[in-house]
């Protein structure tokens, strides 16, 4: 039986004023994490072009890339909810294509939610997708696809003018059918304006307490990204214990302690390695 989160549950989670714990996954070693801890909804986000292939971005991320990710943490959970980002360029030229894009997202990645950065400018696409049966979570704020015409990563929605576009903005994402939506990097009491205003739930990152749910990346919450942002609570500090396990075995090789003999195989004893 279908064990997972499902989209129907969105509106139980914001009627009963549940918060709603979002966490990226990208692999494995992440998702199977996430999955024991409770998490509800995973997302595979294009955050990967950073945290995971090193680039200072994630414009170069492809939609392969997102279907390969998307694939491995589907298989690997059966119970969060798996949102996966739509890469840059793969929705913004027309909704057909992106209807496409999208929906291999959901047959070859095994995604229930595809994500799209942007507002009324989509609101073709998201209603294309949405009636073919595909959920779609926004994203609205801080746009990270958008970081250059924004001129870089930057607090977005503090003048009145913005502000008033971002709460319009996700008006229309809601009326164009969206399931769910990502505020990212806008300050506390416009995102609590938006929250109230809608009835899907809203998915805060950097947007203060008031949003339906929360979102950090993996590896911000572990203590492994190089900056840490004002809006990341670091819950470890991963790197310094994965460092010195590491140098710990460099260490030992180094100095022939590794292997010890509890470790190694004798002409006679048993035969199985596992
Ligand atoms: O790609 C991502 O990880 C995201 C979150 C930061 C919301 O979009």
């Amino acid at each position: 039986m279908d064990n997972r989160i499902k989209i129907t549950d969105l509106n139980r989670f914001k009627t009963n004023n549940e918060a709603i714990s979002v966490l990226t996954a990208y692999d494995c070693f992440s998702a199977q994490f996430a999955q024991k801890a409770g998490i509800d909804l995973i997302l595979v986000g294009d955050s990967l072009g950073t945290v995971i292939q090193g680039r200072d971005n994630t414009l170069s991320v492809t939609l392969d890339d997102m279907i390969y990710h998307t694939e491995i943490v589907s298989r690997v959970t059966d119970r969060p909810m798996i949102i996966s980002d739509m890469p840059f360029l793969s929705y913004q030229v027309n909704p057909e294509e992106a209807l496409t894009n999208a929906g291999s997202l959901i047959q070859d990645g095994g995604a229930q939610v595809v994500k799209l950065e942007g507002g009324r400018e989509l609101a073709d696409t998201v209603e294309k997708i949405v009636t073919a049966g595909i959920p779609v979570c926004g994203h609205l704020g801080l746009r990270p696809q958008s970081y250059l015409t924004m001129g870089g990563y930057k607090v977005q929605g503090r003048n009145p003018e913005q502000a008033k576009v971002i709460v319009e903005d996700a008006k229309i994402l809601e009326e164009s059918g969206a399931a769910l939506l990502v505020l990212e990097g806008i300050p506390s009491e416009l995102a609590q304006e938006i929250t109230q205003s809608l009835t899907i739930p809203t998915i805060g990152i950097g947007a203060g307490v008031q949003c339906d749910g929360q979102v950090l990346v993996f590896h911000d919450l572990l203590g492994f990204s190089e900056k840490t942002p004002k809006f990341v609570k670091k819950y470890s500090d991963s790197k310094q214990s994965i460092l010195e396990a590491l140098e710990g075995f460099v260490s030992d090789v180094k100095s022939k302690n590794f292997p010890e003999e509890k470790h190694c195989y004798t002409l006679s004893g048993p035969r199985l390695v596992k």
